[in-house]
């Protein structure tokens, strides 16, 4: 008997196999959980479909593109998820970037366009997707896995996380296991979630 038995897991954020996302993927696989994961590109689509043909159960695994920069791309995800499984009960936020050339440089010459495109998929993007996610965790008890890597080794969740107050982190790349988005609804009273 697993952890997760049963229990739907949408995985965005594998690249590679040494990707964290890759090891929460078969850990949740080793726990019961049925994946499903995303792609960001085209060019990452063979690294991620590689990697998934090695697990058991494979054949029936959504493997969708998601460039989380693209709200397009984003709803077409979920959009899809839903058709195929009708609900989802965890979400598993494993992505940033930063351009090559914003990293090597001094700190001074970050550009606003590349910390703009670093802040947008390495932070607001699990909003994004938080709010796409959510009538799938609706119809099931959700939670959410978030990962944090933020050099000063504290980070804050925001308000509008399904937990509904900001959360701190002690440690740099400590998860979050969010709270069901029942308990938090129960919290609230009422709860819409829908709008927070
Ligand atoms: N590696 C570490 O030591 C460490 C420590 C703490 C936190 N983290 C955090 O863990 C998470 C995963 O990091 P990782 O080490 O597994 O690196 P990784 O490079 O394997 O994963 C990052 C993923 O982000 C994806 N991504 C980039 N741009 C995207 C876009 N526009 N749309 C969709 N996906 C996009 C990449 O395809 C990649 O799969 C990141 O949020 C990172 O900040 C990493």
């Amino acid at each position: 008997m697993g952890l997760l038995d049963g229990k739907k897991a949408i995985v965005m954020g594998v690249g590679n196999q040494r990707s964290i996302a890759w090891g929460i993927a078969t850990a949740f696989q080793r726990e019961g959980a049925e994946l499903a994961f995303s792609y960001a590109t085209e060019r990452l689509r063979e690294n991620v479909e590689k990697l998934v043909v090695t697990l058991p159960g494979h054949e029936t695994m959504p493997i969708l593109p998601c460039d989380v920069t693209k709200q397009e791309e984003i709803d077409a995800f979920f959009a899809t998820i839903g058709e195929r499984w009708g609900s989802a009960d965890i979400l598993v936020h494993s992505m940033a970037f930063a351009a090559v050339e914003d990293l090597r440089g001094r700190f001074h010459e970050i550009s606003r366009d590349g910390l703009k495109l670093a802040i947008d998929v390495s932070a607001f993007s699990l909003i994004a997707i938080t709010r796409a996610a959510l009538p799938l965790f609706e119809r099931a008890r959700g939670a959410e896995l978030q990962l944090h890597g933020h050099g000063e080794g504290r980070s804050r969740g925001g308000d509008a996380l399904p937990g509904g107050r900001p959360r701190t982190f002690e440690h740099p790349g400590e998860c979050h296991l969010g709270r069901s988005v029942e308990d938090a609804r129960r919290e609230r009273g009422e709860g819409d979630l829908g709008r927070a």
